[in-house]
């Protein structure tokens, strides 16, 4: 069995309320090893946490969203920055821009994100990015925060090559989910076929951004093999080597040892 790193889940997330322990099975058995389980807001970030001390292969990231941005509060600041001393803990995310759904407005979100790449670089963890729609901004805020410090991942990496490029001159990973597994998803296809093999990680964003061929339904980290499926297509390499590579990049992005 080929071990495979889902670097983004939600497996806390309420649409797993009534098969939780069998989703995590079904992964263990889809050959997943690992998992980085995201807490992005007030009530994620208490089940993230939860999650990664039950079970010793997931790993927590927290931060806030940038869809929530408005309502971060300077405490809840202190709490992220406080909870990156738990050994568990293995970066702050996910943070970013969020152009599409209008719920903070655009200076808030700067803000917030300025903020949380400030405190990444205070307590030295990796940043996990969510860029939707804002890629302009994302960049310009990172290199103006200098993220470089820092690094970490683009979260289902949805740009251009351009984008990529800027990303991995700051020490960036580009992470891909299901979309990369559509058949029109020309672009991200291409852009996973130039970023250097060393920097590349595979994640599902369960429940959110089912693979082929189960797009539109609920999705899952067992699913992160389709992934790994479509970047070895991509690559041509073996699925084996994807597995390998990747895991070894995610350890080395989140420092697990
Ligand atoms: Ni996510």
């Amino acid at each position: 069995m080929i071990g495979l790193f889902d670097t983004h889940t939600h497996l806390d997330s309420t649409k797993f309320d009534d098969d939780r322990t069998e989703t995590i099975e079904r992964a263990r058995a889809a050959g997943v090893e690992l998992m980085v389980n995201i807490g992005f807001n007030r009530e994620t970030i208490p089940t993230t946490i939860a999650l990664a001390e039950q079970y010793d292969f997931i790993y927590a990231a927290v931060g806030w969203h940038p869809v929530d941005s408005i309502e971060m509060k300077p405490e809840d600041l202190d709490w992220i920055e406080r909870l990156c001393s738990h050994e568990k803990v293995v970066a702050i995310g996910e943070i970013g821009l969020d152009y599409h759904w209008d719920t903070s407005p655009k200076e808030v979100q700067h803000h917030v994100f300025r903020e949380q790449i400030r405190l990444a670089r205070k307590v030295n963890k990796p940043i996990i990015i969510h860029n939707r729609d804002a890629h302009e901004d994302v960049v310009k805020i990172l290199q103006e925060e200098q993220a470089s410090e820092v690094g970490g991942v683009m979260h289902c990496f949805s740009g251009s090559w351009e984008t990529a490029k800027k990303c991995l001159d700051m020490g960036f990973y580009i992470s891909f989910g299901g979309p990369v597994t559509f058949k029109n998803a020309r672009v991200p296809k291409e852009v996973l076929e130039r970023v250097p093999i060393d920097r590349l990680l595979i994640e599902t964003d369960s429940p959110y951004l089912s693979p082929h061929p189960f797009r539109g339904k609920r999705n899952e980290s067992a699913y992160v093999s389709y992934v790994a499926d479509a970047a070895a297509e991509i690559t041509g390499k073996s699925k084996e080597e994807i597995a390998i590579i990747t895991m070894e990049n995610g350890k080395k992005c989140f420092g697990i040892v």
